[in-house]
C-alpha cells in the first residue's frame, strides 16, 4: 500500500518549465467535473510537502515555497478592489502550451474561488513550511533570502495590523481555510487562530533580527502572549468549564463580569451535555459576543497541540477526548472534520441550505483522511503513538481499496462521499506521512513546536473563572 501511495503521489506531480513545483490536488479520471481539483492548493501541499521532505527530497518544496512567494507579489484584485498584498494564493494552476512549449501561472486568490473567499490559511502554512523545510534541511539559507523575509513580513503585516480588535483572536469571513464554503465558521474559527499562532511562532524563529525583523518580533510576542492567554482561557472546553458555562448568569457589566462574551446558558446545544467526557477536553470551535461554537473540529485542536497552543495538560486531555469519543470523532475512518453536523433548520440557516455539505458529508461531519497525518503527529508528541496506530489501521483496512477519497460520509464514516474525489492527493500523501513519522518519530520536530517555557503566559484555569 506505501508502495502504491508513492507511486500515486509522484503521478500528482505538477512540472513548470521541467522544475516540479507541487502536487495537484486530485487526479480523478473517472469525475466529469473538474472545477479546481486540476490546481496545486497550497494547504493540500503541505502534507505532500511532509512526505518528500520526510523521504529526502526538498527540492521540490523549494521550488514551491519560491513559486507562491511569487504570486505573492502579483497584484489581486477582485472586481475593483484590491487585495492585501501579503495575501498568498489558494492554489495556482501550470498552464503547458505544447505548440509554443510554454508554461504559464495562473493563480487564484479567492477570486475564482467558489464563494470568493481569499484563503487566510495559506500565509500560515507558507510560514510553517518554510520552517519545515528550514529545520528538514538544515538549510537557512532559504529562508534568510531577502525575498522570503520580505514574504513572512508581508504575510504577518496582514494578521497584525490595528483596527478596531477587542480580541488578540483573528477576525475572519467564512470559508477562509480547509472549509472553504460557508459552515458557520466566520468570526474566530480554531482552525484558523492555532494556525495563526503557529505560524507567528515559526516565523519568530526565521526572521532575521535587523532594525525592521526585530520590530516584528517584538509585535509577534505581545500578540502571542495575548492570544494564547485568551485561547486557553475562553476557548477551553471541559466538564468543569462546561458546567461553569452552564451555570453563568447573564446582562453582566463591567470588568466584573464572570460570562464576558454574555454567552446565554440556553445557547448550549443538547449533545454537548452526553458528549462531553469527565475526562478530557477540546478548544471549542469558535467565540465571540454572545456566541460559543461548541462543535469539535479536528485540525485546529490538533495544530494547537503541535504548536503548543494547547498547554501540556490540554494536550493531554485533547488525546483523552479522542480516546473516549472514539466513536463519534473516529469511528470507522479517521479523522472527522468537525462534530456535530448541523441538521434541518440548522443545517438551512448556517449553510446556506448547502446541497453539498448534508449531514453528516463533506465539511459537516464528514471523515476525511488527510487528517490523520495531524492526529499522528499530535499522538506521537502527547506519548499516545497506539491511538495513531490504531487510526492508521483503520484508513489501511479501506484508503487504497477505495482509490484514496477525499471524504468519506456517515455517522461513522462508512460511505464513501457523496461527492468525494477519487486519488486525492492529500488523501495519499496524509497515510505516507502518518506511516513514515511512526517509523521515525524524530520527524515530528517537522511540524511541531515546544511549549515556550520563558515566555508562556500566566495560565487561569477554569475555577477562577468562577471566583
Ligand atoms: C475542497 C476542500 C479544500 C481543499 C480543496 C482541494 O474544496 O474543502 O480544503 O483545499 O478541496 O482539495
Amino acid at each position: 500500500m506505501v508502495g502504491e501511495a508513492w507511486d500515486a503521489l509522484r503521478r500528482s506531480i505538477v512540472f513548470f518549465r521541467g522544475q516540479p513545483v507541487g502536487t495537484i490536488a486530485a487526479i480523478d479520471h473517472a469525475s466529469e467535473e473538474v472545477l479546481n481539483y486540476d490546481q496545486v492548493f497550497v494547504r493540500d501541499f503541505v502534507p505532500s510537502a511532509m512526505a518528500f521532505l520526510m523521504n529526502g527530497e526538498p527540492d521540490i518544496v523549494k521550488n514551491f515555497l519560491l513559486k507562491t512567494l511569487h504570486l505573492q507579489s502579483w497584484e489581486k484584485r477582485i472586481d475593483r478592489f484590491k487585495l492585501g498584498e501579503g495575501v498568498m494564493p489558494a492554489s495556482f494552476k501550470v498552464n503547458h502550451d505544447p505548440v509554443r512549449k510554454t508554461d504559464t501561472l495562473v493563480a487564484d486568490f479567492g477570486e475564482s474561488t467558489i464563494g470568493r473567499v481569499a484563503p487566510v490559511d495559506s500565509g500560515f502554512w507558507w510560514i510553517i513550511l518554510l520552517r519545515a523545510y528550514t529545520k528538514s534541511t538544515g538549510d537557512l539559507s532559504l529562508a534568510e533570502t531577502p525575498e522570503c523575509q520580505k514574504g513572512m513580513k508581508l504575510i504577518l503585516s496582514l494578521c497584525l495590523s490595528e483596527g478596531f480588535d477587542t480580541f488578540p483572536t483573528l477576525l475572519c469571513a467564512d470559508g477562509c481555510s480547509m472549509i472553504d464554503r460557508r459552515m458557520g465558521v466566520y468570526g474566530y474559527p480554531i482552525e484558523i487562530q492555532a494556525l495563526f499562532f503557529m505560524a507567528l511562532r515559526c516565523a519568530l524563529a526565521m526572521l532575521k533580527p535587523d532594525v525592521e525583523g526585530k520590530e516584528f518580533m517584538e509585535r509577534i510576542l505581545t500578540r502571542l502572549n495575548a492570544l494564547g492567554y485568551h485561547m486557553r482561557s475562553y476557548f477551553w472546553l471541559d466538564f468543569q468549564q462546561l458546567n461553569d458555562i452552564y451555570r453563568y448568569k447573564t446582562e453582566e457589566y463591567s470588568h466584573t463580569a464572570v460570562n464576558k462574551f454574555n454567552v446565554i446558558p440556553d445557547s448550549i446545544p443538547d449533545w454537548i451535555f452526553d458528549f462531553m467526557p469527565t475526562r478530557g477536553g477540546y478548544f471549542v470551535g469558535n467565540v465571540s459576543p454572545a456566541k460559543m461554537d461548541f462543535r469539535w473540529f479536528a485540525l485546529g485542536n490538533c495544530i494547537a497541540i503541535l504548536s503548543s497552543l494547547a498547554t501540556p495538560e490540554q494536550s493531554v486531555a485533547i488525546m483523552d477526548l479522542i480516546e473516549e469519543r472514539w466513536e463519534e470523532l473516529v469511528g470507522v475512518m479517521p479523522l472527522k472534520i468537525s462534530y456535530p453536523a448541523l441538521e434541518g433548520d440548522e443545517w438551512s440557516i448556517v449553510t446556506g441550505c448547502d446541497p453539498k455539505n448534508t449531514r453528516w458529508s463533506y465539511h459537516n461531519g464528514g471523515s476525511w483522511p488527510v487528517l490523520l497525518w495531524l492526529l499522528t503527529a499530535a499522538c506521537i508528541k502527547t506519548g499516545r503513538p497506539q491511538i495513531a496506530r490504531r487510526a492508521i489501521e483503520l484508513a489501511e483496512s479501506r484508503l487504497w481499496k477505495d482509490g484514496w477519497p477525499e471524504y468519506y460520509d456517515g455517522k461513522l464514516g462508512r460511505y464513501n462521499g457523496k461527492q468525494a474525489r477519487k486519488f486525492q492527493t492529500w488523501s495519499i500523501a496524509g497515510y505516507l506521512v502518518s506511516k513514515m513519522m511512526l517509523e521515525d518519530p524524530s520527524h515530528l520536530g517537522m511540524i511541531s513546536l515546544e511549549e515556550d517555557k520563558v515566555k508562556k503566559p500566566p495560565i487561569r484555569r477554569s475555577a477562577s473563572w468562577t471566583a
